[in-house]
């Protein structure tokens, strides 16, 4: 069978890594897709770019700095988005679904702040979009959450997913270093986004968190009700007296349910979404997750409390996550390439009335 083709528009840190691992890995993956996955058009922000992508890719694979181009191609069955940011990405992939493809992105802002829009498209078309790769980087809690768990009622998730700033707070504690000196650092070794203040503001993590909120609760995509708060204010000394008195400081993502048993002065229910700064007991597992590594923790009613751990930022393991993606919409398409009925594991559940609380 013709191998599934592949427009990739980005290729940054993730999208070489993603070419490369599909390059290293073709024999396997095209055991595990059924068929090959071919790169078949990268496209560039512009054509200084393109040009020196096509360095990278070789002269078979077409580059071009006209990503309408590649979303526009008929030839393309799959647009893999890891440009960041909302524009022009939120534009390319809406243009891509509305072509009848399926999309794997990366983009955690995106689908934070335009995820039910995009889905609601992708929905109508009966396309999937699928973005493993937008929370926690190479670990598969999306799949966790959506195959895993289904079985399961989730109660709550908290989780370290975001790399600089655990990496930032284990160095100041390890270390004994200032805030300032280890985001340097951070940056040096290309663990932050192009705006830190995403990292240290807490707003990267917000996004993470509002995703998976969005697959473990079925409640639509809402950055905007999160609260959110980094670590830019923490000093060495409020770690230091943490430590003192038995516990880590992390920065955590928390999502739950909460009740209506006096939770809230209204005794509202809903959902929680917040980012801030957290004392862990330094006995705890995740407390001891150090480095630039992200730890989810979830919380559900049959098999209790399970924890997944590994690298959420870097080339290669995002890759990771961008190519299991490329094999399950790959599997799909060619199970069902009349149809195209989306498989609802990549969707949100049903979008349910409960709401976002307000912290
Ligand atoms: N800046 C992010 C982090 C990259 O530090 O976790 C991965 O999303």
């Amino acid at each position: 069978m013709k191998p599934i083709q592949v427009g990739l528009i980005g290729l940054g840190t993730v999208g070489a890594g993603t070419f490369n691992v599909l390059q290293r890995n073709q024999t396997e993956i095209r055991g595990r897709a059924g068929r090959g996955i071919e790169v078949a058009m990268v496209a560039a922000r512009n054509a200084e770019r393109a040009k020196a992508y096509q360095a990278i890719v070789g002269d078979g694979v077409p580059c071009t700095g006209e990503a309408q181009e590649l979303v526009n191609n008929p030839a393309i069955d799959i647009v893999v988005e890891l440009i960041g940011g909302i524009e022009p990405a939120r534009t390319l992939v809406l243009q891509a679904i509305a072509n009848g493809k399926h999309v794997v992105t990366a983009n955690k802002a995106l689908l934070a702040l335009h995820g039910t829009e995009i889905f609601e498209a992708a929905r109508e078309k009966g396309v999937v979009v699928a973005f493993e790769a937008a929370v926690a980087g190479g670990i598969p809690i999306i799949k966790a959450l959506r195959e895993g768990l289904t079985a399961n009622r989730i109660e709550w998730i908290a989780g370290i997913i975001n790399g600089t700033t655990n990496f930032i707070l284990s160095e100041m504690r390890g270390k004994g270093l200032d805030f300032a000196t280890v985001l340097k650092e951070a940056q040096r070794l290309g663990y932050a986004e192009s705006d830190p203040t995403f990292d240290i503001e807490g707003v990267d993590a917000a996004h993470k968190l509002t995703i998976m909120s969005a697959i473990a609760f079925g409640v639509p995509v809402q950055f905007d009700k999160a609260h959110v708060e980094g670590i830019s204010s923490l000093q060495a000394t409020d770690i230091k007296y943490a430590e003192q008195l038995g516990y880590r400081i992390k920065l955590l993502g928390i999502t739950r349910r909460r009740a209506s048993s006096g939770s809230t002065p209204d005794g509202a229910q809903g959902i929680e979404l917040r980012v801030h700064p957290t004392l862990i007991p330094a006995t705890r597992l995740i407390a001891n997750v150090e480095g630039a590594m992200n730890a989810v923790v979830v919380q559900a009613d049959a098999v209790g409390t399970t924890l997944y751990y590994g690298k959420g930022a870097g080339a290669e393991p995002t890759a990771s996550a961008v190519v299991a993606d490329l094999v399950d919409v790959t599997r799909l398409a060619t199970a069902d390439p009349d149809h195209r009925v989306p498989h609802l594991a990549f969707q949100p559940d049903a979008m349910s009335d409960t709401p976002v609380l307000p912290m």
